[in-house]
């Protein structure tokens, strides 16, 4: 049985969670031939609806592939739903072998126009790399009265694979790879406001608290592998939601900074899946040691590129790891998780 592998996607009916799947489709082949599952790929979704309509879609995109997809309900909004996903995913898989913690978000609600077309004609690159210009929704909250953003992106992930492990659904030979950003600048989490309740840019405080939280696990010791890795820049839901037909041009924005030598517009999700597969195929343990991104050579050529992270002191590192582990704590209790 041990020759048969198991993925988990969250978020994985658009943008980049469906790129990861499609690749690994791509990439996978069943090893015996009249053994047809060898490989079993385990969607998250919000709904039926949509999980299905993906199936379907990495059907229809590899129909000679006998992998085996699957799907489980997820929303990270709802700790109930997490909760019910972990028992669901301990009930119908022995172990995971491969666990990409992708689906998140972002509330948009406008740009500060003049800012952007400011930044853009000073520094084209710079300004769609790293932009300043966004305005994010602030102080939503979910219906369990957590920072909407900072559950969706950060803690309810973090319950879901703390959950997993006591549940032994992990091991050492796990690979867990979390979606890191960017954005993530040093600036922009406030430790007095971890969930980003008060702040203006919930998401980049998302994204950078994932990054402290990540080098603070591995050098405390994790009973799995774990890697940090970001998709560099691709045009996904994130950005259609908000900007609907302008879409297109934000698009075309992005191929042009590659043309000025951008390596982090990746632009499609199929080229910002890339260090994701590679982590699956090619990672050793020290790669942990390194926020890896997707990137591109100026003509579409994918490549893994190791990125900055902005320094991470000690105190840090304990302050989040902490409130995390209280929080985990607080919502097993309050779940009546024994
Ligand atoms: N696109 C980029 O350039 C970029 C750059 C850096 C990092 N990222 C990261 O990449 C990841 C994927 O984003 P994407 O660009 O592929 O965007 P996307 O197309 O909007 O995909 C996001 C996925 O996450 C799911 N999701 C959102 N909130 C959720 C929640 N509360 N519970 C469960 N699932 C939820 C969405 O489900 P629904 O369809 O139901 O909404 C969707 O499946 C995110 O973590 C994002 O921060 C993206």
């Amino acid at each position: 049985m041990s020759f048969r592998k198991y993925a988990l996607i969250t978020g994985s009916n658009s943008g980049l969670g469906f790129g990861i799947a499609a690749r690994l489709l791509e990439f996978y082949k069943p090893r015996i031939e009249d053994e047809p599952e060898t490989f079993t790929i385990v969607l998250t979704c919000r709904s039926r609806a949509k999980a299905e309509d993906a199936c379907k879609r990495l059907k229809e995109l590899f129909p000679e592939r006998k992998i085996r997809l699957e799907y489980v309900l997820l929303d990270l909004s709802d700790m109930e739903s997490v909760e019910a996903a972990a028992l669901e995913i301990k009930s119908r898989y022995p172990k995971l072998d491969y666990v990409y913690l992708n689906a998140g978000t972002w509330d948009l609600q406008g740009i500060h126009w003049i800012q952007a077309i400011f930044a853009t004609l000073m520094n084209p690159v710079k300004a769609l790399t790293y932009p300043t210009y966004y305005k994010e929704a602030m102080g939503r909250t979910s219906k369990d009265s957590m920072g909407y953003i900072f559950q969706s992106n950060v803690f309810g992930h973090y319950y879901l694979k703390t959950r997993l492990n006591e549940l032994r659904v992990l091991g050492s030979s796990t690979k867990i790879v979390l979606t890191g950003s960017l954005v993530a600048k040093k600036e922009s989490l406030n430790f007095d406001d971890i969930q980003c309740l008060h702040g203006e840019r919930p998401y980049q405080s998302s994204k950078r608290l994932l990054d402290i939280l990540h080098f603070a696990e591995i050098e405390s010791g994790l009973p799995y592998q774990q890697y940090v890795v970001h998709p560099g820049l691709c045009t996904t839901n994130m950005y259609e939601t908000f900007l609907g037909f302008i879409v297109v041009f934000a698009k075309l924005a992005f191929w042009f900074c590659r043309l000025l030598g951008s390596p982090w517009h990746t632009v499609s999700p199929y080229i910002a899946a890339f260090s994701y597969l590679w982590i699956a195929i090619h990672s050793h343990k020290e790669d942990e040691n390194i926020k890896w991104g997707s990137a591109t050579t100026m003509f579409g050529k994918e490549k893994i590129l190791p990125t900055s992270v902005e320094l991470v002191l000690p105190s840090d590192k304990e302050k989040c790891m902490t409130y995390m582990q209280n929080l985990y704590r607080e919502w097993k209790h309050k779940l009546n998780v024994r």
